[in-house]
């Protein structure tokens, strides 16, 4: 697919031509992934942050956020819940958070692999060579880490530096570090997610066709994609830049289908889930379209009640009043609805090249 053919369907508003990007994207999923779709317990176990992302809710300038932590102990719970309601895996997902040490961090990997045939997905930002190796020793099986933009101007103005002195002029551009550490991580015998979000002001469509090459270039695994939503806490969302006009990509339901639906057919075994940004623009069939549109993949959250408005990402966040029981029910529900069937065991990559190496 050229870059020319992804900026032509992105840019494609006519809903009869778009009907046959739908079409393509669920015939190349059934072909290459079939109609199960699994699930992934996800565990928000911290929401401090050390970063300044200018667009999420958990950076650390923020004053009006009650932080958290979960324990170890809460943390083997939830996993056993995911074990009861028969889902593959977990995603241990955080701000990035260095009293989550790294032995500690292994040290859950090592509980939840012990007492459990979960596989155990890491989404703890960028954190060093040497923690995401010994994770990797104590067990964990997956790695993500979204690079949120492929524009390396776009990128350094949302994401200022871990500190003042880490200058990156005259280096690699900065994306090129999440890049590069998800290479490492497929050294390490990860399987590796990334991703991005879609609509962040000053985000061109150009760009945007430009990210769905870079998934097809990194060879993921996992690709989770989401809308942009503004959060009035964040610089971005309290002062968002002019706008670019029409080059600049809507944070739309409908722009975020259709790059579902292109990170299908550019990496046709990845697991892609319809995430909870989409559910969170459309509570109603978010979900169901983006299973339906490419996704295999959803994620019931299986974070205590009392912690799950406080993982404040973006502002009226699906699903932060509903239980670990509530999601489990309702995304069953919802999977069943559109004739497909519900995932069993660990659900690992159907990539390509992913074949003998395990
Ligand atoms: N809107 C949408 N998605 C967001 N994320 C962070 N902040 C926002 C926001 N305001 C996404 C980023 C991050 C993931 C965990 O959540 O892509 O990688
Ligand atoms: Fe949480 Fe539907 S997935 S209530």
């Amino acid at each position: 697919m050229t870059h020319e053919l992804i900026l032509a369907w992105l840019r494609e508003t006519d809903e009869r031509r778009l009907e046959e990007l739908w079409r393509q994207a669920d015939t190349v999923r059934r072909e290459h992934v079939g109609d199960e779709v699994h699930l992934r317990g996800l565990i928000e176990i911290s929401n401090h942050c050390v970063r300044q992302c200018g667009y999420c809710g958990l950076r650390a300038g923020r004053r009006d956020l009650q932080r958290y932590r979960m324990t170890a102990s809460k943390i083997l719970a939830c996993a056993r819940r995911a074990v009861e309601f028969g889902y593959g895996t977990v995603v241990l997902q955080a701000g990035e958070d260095y009293r989550l040490t790294g032995p500690w961090v292994a040290d859950v990997v090592r509980h939840i692999k012990a007492e459990t045939p979960l596989a155990v997905t890491l989404s703890l930002g960028e954190r060093a060579d040497e923690e995401l190796a010994l994770w990797r020793v104590g067990g964990a099986d997956r790695y993500l880490l979204r690079f949120e933009t492929s524009n390396a101007e776009l990128y350094r103005r949302i994401h200022p530096p871990r500190r003042p002195t880490d200058d990156t002029a005259g280096q690699d551009p900065p994306w090129h570090t999440r890049v590069k550490i998800l290479r490492r991580l497929r050294e390490l015998g990860y399987e590796i997610g990334s991703g991005v979000m879609i609509g962040i002001p000053g985000q061109t469509f150009d760009d945007l066709a430009r990210d769905i090459e870079l998934f097809r270039e990194l060879d993921l695994d996992m690709i989770g994609v989401g809308p942009y939503i503004a959060h009035s806490e964040t610089p971005l969302g309290r002062d968002p830049p002019a706008s670019g006009g029409a080059d600049q990509v809507p944070n739309t339901e409908a722009m975020t289908y259709k790059v579902v639906a292109l990170a299908r057919l550019v990496c046709p075994g990845a697991n892609i889930p319809s995430t909870t940004a989409l559910a969170t623009l459309n509570l109603a069939a978010g979900r169901e379209l983006g299973l339906s549109r490419g996704a295999n993949v959803v994620m019931p959250n299986l974070t205590p009640v009392e912690y799950r408005a406080l993982y404040e990402i973006y502002p009226a966040k699906a699903c932060i009043r509903e239980t670990a029981d509530d999601c489990h029910r309702c995304l069953r529900g919802r999977i069943l609805s559109i004739g497909r069937t519900v995932g069993s065991g660990r659900g690992d990559s159907r990539r390509r090249s992913a074949a003998g190496v395990k």
